[in-house]
């Protein structure tokens, strides 16, 4: 037997990246994915398209994390489709690097709506939406809160909010049956990442000097350990901030 075998999972951000994935590893243990995306229809269509093209089952769902009532269509689909939700994976999320200078009202906004906001709103339907077999719910923050690096006083907020967020739901969510646990990733290659200008980049290459295991990240690397915080294998733990870096830190 799948070790998702008849859970139902919603990984938020799935059109791309590490969020596309995570949805895939899901679905190849047999859970039922939802692939939510913002505006990329066509991305999270393709990611649906490879999931039943392999016998799994998956379905794409629009939805703006910071949005309080698309959250709620998004959990209301699900149902309709599939069942009430197992397992929530809070990775849609943005970045940008500034200097302080440059960081505006505008950008904090932007940044802590999608990244803190929607991890709060998601995590709150989750919880309403779980009833009482619990649930799982995986956050997906980043190296960046332990290695602080320079220019990046938004988004570091952003995931050290993160870190914070799973640590009280772990305490506040667990006599309901509710796992909470995160899974900090240190640079990966993915859509997001080229987009932003950090591949090929000084950083990037400061990046793979400073990783044990001598390179950066790529998806495949992270959806395992979501399959493995999404499933009974992981029923002991909760509050844990996995570091899945290569070793940097
Ligand atoms: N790549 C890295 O180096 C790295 C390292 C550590 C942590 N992370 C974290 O990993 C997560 C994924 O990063 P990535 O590099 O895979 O990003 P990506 O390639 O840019 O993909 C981002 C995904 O998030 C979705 N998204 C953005 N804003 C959203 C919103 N408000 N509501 C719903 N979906 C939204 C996008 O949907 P649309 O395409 O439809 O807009 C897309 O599916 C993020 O939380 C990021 O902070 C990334």
């Amino acid at each position: 037997m799948k070790k998702l075998e008849n859970k139902v999972a919603i990984v938020t951000g799935a059109s791309k990246g590490i969020g596309s994935s995570i949805a895939k590893g899901l679905a190849a243990e047999g859970a039922a994915v939802v692939v939510n995306y913002s505006s990329d229809k066509t991305g999270a269509d393709k990611v649906v398209a490879e999931i039943t093209g392999a016998g799994g089952k998956a379905v794409a769902v629009q939805a703006n994390v910071s949005q309080p009532d698309q959250v709620t269509r998004l959990f209301d689909e699900t149902k309709k489709v599939f069942g009430a939700a197992d397992v929530v994976v809070n990775n849609a999320g943005i970045y940008q690097f500034t200097p302080i200078e440059q960081v505006t009202p505008e950008e904090f906004k932007r940044q802590f709506d999608t990244n803190v906001l929607g991890v709060l709103l998601v995590s709150q339907a989750a919880v309403n939406g779980f009833g009482e077999k619990g649930g799982s719910i995986i956050n997906i923050g980043s190296a960046v809160s332990r290695i602080t690096p320079p220019n990046s006083s938004v988004y570091t907020a952003t995931k050290s909010s993160v870190d914070s967020i799973t640590q009280v739901l772990s305490k506040e969510l667990g006599h309901r049956k509710i796992r909470v646990n995160s899974i900090n990733p240190g640079m990966v290659e993915t859509e997001g990442s080229i987009a932003a200008g950090f591949i090929g980049s000084d950083f990037h290459h400061e990046a793979v000097k400073m990783t044990p295991l001598g390179r950066i990240g790529i998806p495949t690397d992270i959806a395992p350990i979501a399959v493995f915080l999404a499933s009974d294998d992981s029923g002991w733990l909760t509050g844990e901030t996995l570091l899945a870096s290569g070793g940097v830190r």
